[in-house]
């Protein structure tokens, strides 16, 4: 595994790589769920690249930022046994010369639901996306589903900019009580970890309450009230939205189609973010 830390190295072992090229892109601090991107796209493709870089233009809150895992020793090993060819690790200077003055913006997708809450998360998530594809020059790109809105932003500009990859979204891998894999997991401390699981139960619980022919608020409210049980979780927001276009849905009518039930609450300093498609027949 060649592991690159600058842009002019990464297109030069790029160059050797013939055949269909996967890309997983990461902020670091790999998990089970990271992983099961990589083995996907090794699956299917002849090559896989992934990235390390913790993006700072994602960030709203100087706080989050610096307080990121950081464990590239172990993600590296955990690459390399996973059969990864390339590994690109740029810092921040690498990525944002100091006279950039472009982004990427698709404010429909990217200012509601999580965007509203972090403002120009996503502008900084569909910049460095395409300045990372841009680089790697992917065939197809794997995403968890954990990040809902982001693959929906994702593929819109993918979309949009006619960049002729194919954007695949991975199922959530959960931890044995339904937690969400995600690297801000390290960061709780263990009576919010423990706590933490109310998030899947709320979103079983939605499904649970949709599947009985509920009201878009009725199944809503059903799931707040599993996580106004724990003292420990502080609901910043729960939403139920069109799983394609992430617009509101008709408060008083039950589903007629899936809908995504997406939801994000702090636990202590820690956001989490999570959802579920919810399915009416299921
Ligand atoms: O999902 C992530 O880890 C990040 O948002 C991504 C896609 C690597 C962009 O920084």
């Amino acid at each position: 595994m060649e592991v690159v830390k600058t842009k002019s190295a990464l297109r030069s072992a790029r160059a050797s790589l013939k055949g269909q090229t996967g890309f997983v892109p990461t902020m670091g601090a790999l998990h089970a769920g990271h992983m099961a991107l990589v083995e996907a796209a090794r699956g299917r493709c002849a090559h896989v690249v992934a990235s390390i870089f913790v993006n700072p233009t994602q960030f709203g809150n100087a706080a989050d930022l610096e307080h990121y895992p950081q464990t590239l020793a172990d993600d590296l090993d955990k690459l390399e046994a996973a059969g990864v060819d390339l590994v690109f690790v740029p810092n921040a200077a690498e990525m944002y010369p100091p006279d950039a003055d472009t982004f990427v913006e698709t404010p429909h997708l990217a200012n509601i639901l999580m965007g509203a809450l972090r403002p120009g998360h996503f502008r900084g998530v569909a910049t460095v996306v395409t300045k990372l594809f841009n680089l790697v020059r992917p065939d197809m790109a794997w995403f968890g589903a954990k990040d809902f809105q982001q693959v929906l932003v994702i593929k819109r500009m993918v979309a949009d900019l006619e960049m002729g990859i194919d954007i695949i979204a991975h199922p959530t891998v959960r931890e044995a009580d339904g937690l969400a894999m995600s690297s801000r997991n390290l960061r709780l401390d263990p009576d919010d970890r423990h706590a933490a699981a109310i998030l899947y139960q709320a979103l079983q619980t939605a499904q649970a309450t949709a599947a009985k022919g509920a009201s878009a608020n009725a199944i809503m409210e059903a799931a707040r009230t599993v996580i106004a049980r724990e003292p420990r979780a502080s609901l910043q927001s729960l939403d139920l939205r069109d799983a394609n276009s992430l617009q509101e849905l008709p408060a008083e009518h039950a589903l007629s189609a899936p809908a995504v039930c997406l939801l994000a609450a702090e636990f202590g300093p820690v956001l989490l973010i999570d959802n579920m498609v919810i399915d009416p027949t299921r």
